[in-house]
Protein backbone atom coordinates (compact mmCIF):
# COMPACT_ATOMS: atom_id res chain seq x y z
CA UNK A 1 0.00 0.00 0.00
CA UNK A 2 1.16 3.49 -0.97
CA UNK A 3 0.33 5.35 2.49
CA UNK A 4 -1.46 8.55 2.15
CA UNK A 5 -1.69 8.25 -1.65
CA UNK A 6 -4.73 9.75 -2.95
CA UNK A 7 -6.14 8.06 -6.05
CA UNK A 8 -6.78 10.51 -8.57
CA UNK A 9 -10.46 9.76 -10.16
CA UNK A 10 -11.09 13.46 -11.61
CA UNK A 11 -9.83 12.17 -14.84
CA UNK A 12 -12.13 9.55 -17.08
CA UNK A 13 -11.57 6.24 -15.45
CA UNK A 14 -8.13 4.70 -16.54
CA UNK A 15 -9.14 1.33 -15.84
CA UNK A 16 -13.07 0.57 -17.67
CA UNK A 17 -15.29 -0.88 -18.35
CA UNK A 18 -17.03 1.66 -18.40
CA UNK A 19 -19.65 2.65 -21.18
CA UNK A 20 -18.52 5.41 -22.90
CA UNK A 21 -19.18 8.79 -21.85
CA UNK A 22 -19.62 7.27 -18.05
CA UNK A 23 -16.95 8.72 -15.83
CA UNK A 24 -16.60 8.40 -11.60
CA UNK A 25 -15.34 10.97 -9.55
CA UNK A 26 -13.67 11.33 -6.16
CA UNK A 27 -17.18 11.29 -3.99
CA UNK A 28 -17.43 15.19 -2.46
CA UNK A 29 -20.23 16.73 -0.46
CA UNK A 30 -21.47 18.61 -3.45
CA UNK A 31 -22.56 15.31 -4.71
CA UNK A 32 -24.23 14.40 -1.30
CA UNK A 33 -27.95 15.92 -2.57
CA UNK A 34 -27.53 13.20 -5.60
CA UNK A 35 -26.03 10.72 -3.34
CA UNK A 36 -28.80 10.94 -0.48
CA UNK A 37 -31.24 10.08 -3.13
CA UNK A 38 -29.85 7.27 -4.13
CA UNK A 39 -29.24 6.34 -0.85
CA UNK A 40 -33.09 6.52 0.57
CA UNK A 41 -33.99 4.74 -2.27
CA UNK A 42 -32.03 1.76 -1.61
CA UNK A 43 -31.77 1.17 1.81
CA UNK A 44 -34.05 0.98 4.69
CA UNK A 45 -31.80 2.63 7.36
CA UNK A 46 -30.64 5.15 5.14
CA UNK A 47 -27.45 7.05 6.09
CA UNK A 48 -27.91 10.78 6.64
CA UNK A 49 -26.07 13.87 5.42
CA UNK A 50 -24.00 14.13 8.41
CA UNK A 51 -23.06 10.21 8.38
CA UNK A 52 -21.51 11.05 4.72
CA UNK A 53 -20.16 14.45 5.67
CA UNK A 54 -18.36 13.01 8.56
CA UNK A 55 -17.10 9.89 6.35
CA UNK A 56 -15.45 12.55 3.66
CA UNK A 57 -13.69 14.30 6.12
CA UNK A 58 -12.02 11.08 7.12
CA UNK A 59 -9.15 11.83 4.93
CA UNK A 60 -6.56 8.96 4.23
CA UNK A 61 -9.32 6.39 5.03
CA UNK A 62 -12.63 6.89 3.55
CA UNK A 63 -12.99 7.10 -0.34
CA UNK A 64 -15.85 7.53 -1.93
CA UNK A 65 -16.82 7.54 -6.03
CA UNK A 66 -19.83 8.49 -7.64
CA UNK A 67 -20.61 7.50 -10.97
CA UNK A 68 -22.15 9.49 -13.28
CA UNK A 69 -24.17 9.66 -16.78
CA UNK A 70 -23.11 11.63 -20.11
CA UNK A 71 -25.48 13.71 -18.52
CA UNK A 72 -24.05 14.45 -15.21
CA UNK A 73 -26.55 12.60 -13.53
CA UNK A 74 -25.24 11.04 -10.43
CA UNK A 75 -26.43 7.13 -11.34
CA UNK A 76 -24.87 5.42 -8.85
CA UNK A 77 -21.85 5.58 -5.75
CA UNK A 78 -19.48 3.57 -3.79
CA UNK A 79 -18.14 4.16 -0.21
CA UNK A 80 -15.09 2.47 0.93
CA UNK A 81 -12.46 2.50 3.97
CA UNK A 82 -8.97 1.58 3.11
CA UNK A 83 -6.91 0.24 6.30
CA UNK A 84 -3.17 -0.94 5.25
CA UNK A 85 -3.81 -3.21 2.67
CA UNK A 86 -7.64 -4.12 3.45
CA UNK A 87 -10.52 -2.41 1.28
CA UNK A 88 -13.38 -2.29 3.12
CA UNK A 89 -16.73 -1.74 0.26
CA UNK A 90 -19.00 0.33 3.37
CA UNK A 91 -21.84 0.71 0.30
CA UNK A 92 -22.48 -0.03 -3.01
CA UNK A 93 -25.93 1.66 -4.47
CA UNK A 94 -27.39 2.46 -8.38
CA UNK A 95 -30.15 4.65 -8.58
CA UNK A 96 -33.31 2.86 -9.46
CA UNK A 97 -33.72 4.31 -12.52
CA UNK A 98 -30.17 2.63 -13.51
CA UNK A 99 -30.07 -0.78 -12.28
CA UNK A 100 -29.93 -4.01 -13.96
CA UNK A 101 -27.53 -2.42 -16.75
CA UNK A 102 -24.11 -3.19 -15.58
CA UNK A 103 -23.16 -0.14 -13.60
CA UNK A 104 -23.31 -1.69 -9.88
CA UNK A 105 -20.75 -4.16 -11.62
CA UNK A 106 -18.50 -1.24 -13.88
CA UNK A 107 -18.39 0.57 -10.55
CA UNK A 108 -16.99 -2.09 -8.17
CA UNK A 109 -15.08 -4.12 -11.11
CA UNK A 110 -13.71 0.23 -11.15
CA UNK A 111 -12.98 0.35 -7.27
CA UNK A 112 -11.54 -2.95 -6.92
CA UNK A 113 -8.70 -2.32 -10.01
CA UNK A 114 -7.95 0.76 -8.72
CA UNK A 115 -7.39 -0.18 -4.98
CA UNK A 116 -5.73 -3.53 -6.14
CA UNK A 117 -3.13 -1.16 -8.09
CA UNK A 118 -2.46 0.59 -4.93
CA UNK A 119 -1.83 -2.60 -3.10
CA UNK A 120 -5.01 -3.67 -1.54
CA UNK A 121 -4.15 -7.22 -0.77
CA UNK A 122 -8.37 -8.41 -0.34
CA UNK A 123 -11.65 -6.75 -0.02
CA UNK A 124 -14.18 -7.41 2.27
CA UNK A 125 -17.92 -6.29 2.59
CA UNK A 126 -21.18 -7.03 4.70
CA UNK A 127 -24.60 -8.04 3.16
CA UNK A 128 -28.15 -8.66 4.23
CA UNK A 129 -28.88 -12.31 3.66
CA UNK A 130 -31.25 -11.84 1.67
CA UNK A 131 -30.29 -9.18 -0.64
CA UNK A 132 -30.00 -11.98 -3.84
CA UNK A 133 -29.24 -9.39 -6.02
CA UNK A 134 -25.97 -8.30 -4.59
CA UNK A 135 -24.93 -11.53 -3.65
CA UNK A 136 -24.86 -12.27 -7.19
CA UNK A 137 -22.70 -9.49 -8.21
CA UNK A 138 -20.32 -10.20 -5.49
CA UNK A 139 -19.61 -13.78 -6.19
CA UNK A 140 -19.38 -13.26 -9.51
CA UNK A 141 -16.63 -11.06 -9.03
CA UNK A 142 -15.24 -13.76 -6.66
CA UNK A 143 -15.89 -12.74 -3.30
CA UNK A 144 -16.67 -15.89 -0.88
CA UNK A 145 -18.72 -15.84 2.37
CA UNK A 146 -16.23 -15.93 5.52
CA UNK A 147 -19.10 -15.69 7.69
CA UNK A 148 -22.11 -14.06 9.33
CA UNK A 149 -23.11 -10.95 11.91
CA UNK A 150 -25.85 -12.13 13.74
CA UNK A 151 -29.05 -9.85 13.38
CA UNK A 152 -25.99 -6.99 12.14
CA UNK A 153 -29.13 -5.05 10.61
CA UNK A 154 -32.21 -3.55 11.19
CA UNK A 155 -35.46 -2.63 9.67
CA UNK A 156 -35.64 -5.24 9.53
CA UNK A 157 -33.71 -7.51 11.61
CA UNK A 158 -31.24 -9.30 9.23
CA UNK A 159 -27.85 -11.40 9.66
CA UNK A 160 -25.45 -10.01 7.71
CA UNK A 161 -22.63 -11.82 5.32
CA UNK A 162 -19.43 -11.35 5.32
CA UNK A 163 -17.69 -11.29 2.26
CA UNK A 164 -14.12 -11.36 1.29
CA UNK A 165 -12.15 -11.51 -1.64
CA UNK A 166 -8.23 -12.16 -2.14
CA UNK A 167 -6.77 -9.70 -4.95
CA UNK A 168 -6.59 -12.29 -7.91
CA UNK A 169 -3.13 -12.28 -8.48
CA UNK A 170 -2.06 -11.98 -4.47
CA UNK A 171 0.55 -14.64 -3.65
CA UNK A 172 -0.42 -17.70 -1.49
CA UNK A 173 0.56 -16.29 2.02
CA UNK A 174 -2.96 -14.28 1.37
CA UNK A 175 -5.11 -17.28 0.74
CA UNK A 176 -7.50 -17.74 3.12
CA UNK A 177 -7.55 -14.08 4.52
C1 LIG B 1 -26.99 -4.39 -5.90
C2 LIG B 1 -26.87 -3.27 -6.98
C3 LIG B 1 -25.77 -2.32 -6.57
C4 LIG B 1 -26.51 -3.94 -8.31
O1 LIG B 1 -26.31 -2.92 -9.28
P1 LIG B 1 -26.92 -3.05 -10.75
O2 LIG B 1 -26.35 -1.98 -11.58
O3 LIG B 1 -28.39 -3.13 -10.65
O4 LIG B 1 -26.36 -4.49 -11.18
P2 LIG B 1 -25.70 -4.88 -12.59
O5 LIG B 1 -26.63 -4.55 -13.71
O6 LIG B 1 -24.32 -4.33 -12.66
O7 LIG B 1 -25.65 -6.46 -12.48
C5 LIG B 1 -24.61 -7.08 -11.76
C6 LIG B 1 -25.07 -8.44 -11.30
O8 LIG B 1 -26.05 -8.27 -10.28
C7 LIG B 1 -27.01 -9.31 -10.43
N1 LIG B 1 -28.30 -8.71 -10.82
C8 LIG B 1 -28.50 -7.47 -11.34
N2 LIG B 1 -29.82 -7.25 -11.51
C9 LIG B 1 -30.43 -8.39 -11.12
C10 LIG B 1 -31.79 -8.79 -11.04
N3 LIG B 1 -32.79 -7.96 -11.42
N4 LIG B 1 -32.06 -10.01 -10.54
C11 LIG B 1 -31.07 -10.85 -10.14
N5 LIG B 1 -29.74 -10.53 -10.18
C12 LIG B 1 -29.44 -9.32 -10.67
C13 LIG B 1 -26.52 -10.23 -11.51
O9 LIG B 1 -25.66 -11.18 -10.92
C14 LIG B 1 -25.73 -9.28 -12.36
O10 LIG B 1 -24.76 -9.92 -13.12
P3 LIG B 1 -25.11 -10.41 -14.62
O11 LIG B 1 -25.64 -9.21 -15.33
O12 LIG B 1 -23.82 -10.89 -15.14
O13 LIG B 1 -26.15 -11.46 -14.48
C15 LIG B 1 -28.20 -2.50 -7.17
O14 LIG B 1 -29.22 -3.43 -7.46
C16 LIG B 1 -28.63 -1.68 -5.97
O15 LIG B 1 -28.28 -0.51 -5.85
N6 LIG B 1 -29.42 -2.29 -5.04
C17 LIG B 1 -29.88 -1.60 -3.84
C18 LIG B 1 -28.74 -1.29 -2.90
C19 LIG B 1 -28.00 -2.55 -2.47
O16 LIG B 1 -28.59 -3.57 -2.15
N7 LIG B 1 -26.65 -2.43 -2.45
C20 LIG B 1 -25.78 -3.50 -2.00
C21 LIG B 1 -25.55 -3.34 -0.54
S1 LIG B 1 -24.40 -4.56 0.09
Amino acid sequence: MEAGKTPDTAAPAPHGPLPPGWAVRTLEEADLDEVLEIEQASFANPWTREMFRQDIRNVGVAYGYVLRAPDGRAAAFCTTWVVVDELHINNLAVHPDYRSRGLGRALLEFVLRLWSELGASHATLEVRRSNEVAINLYRSLGFTVAGTRRNYYTEPVEDALILWRERPDAGPEWAGG
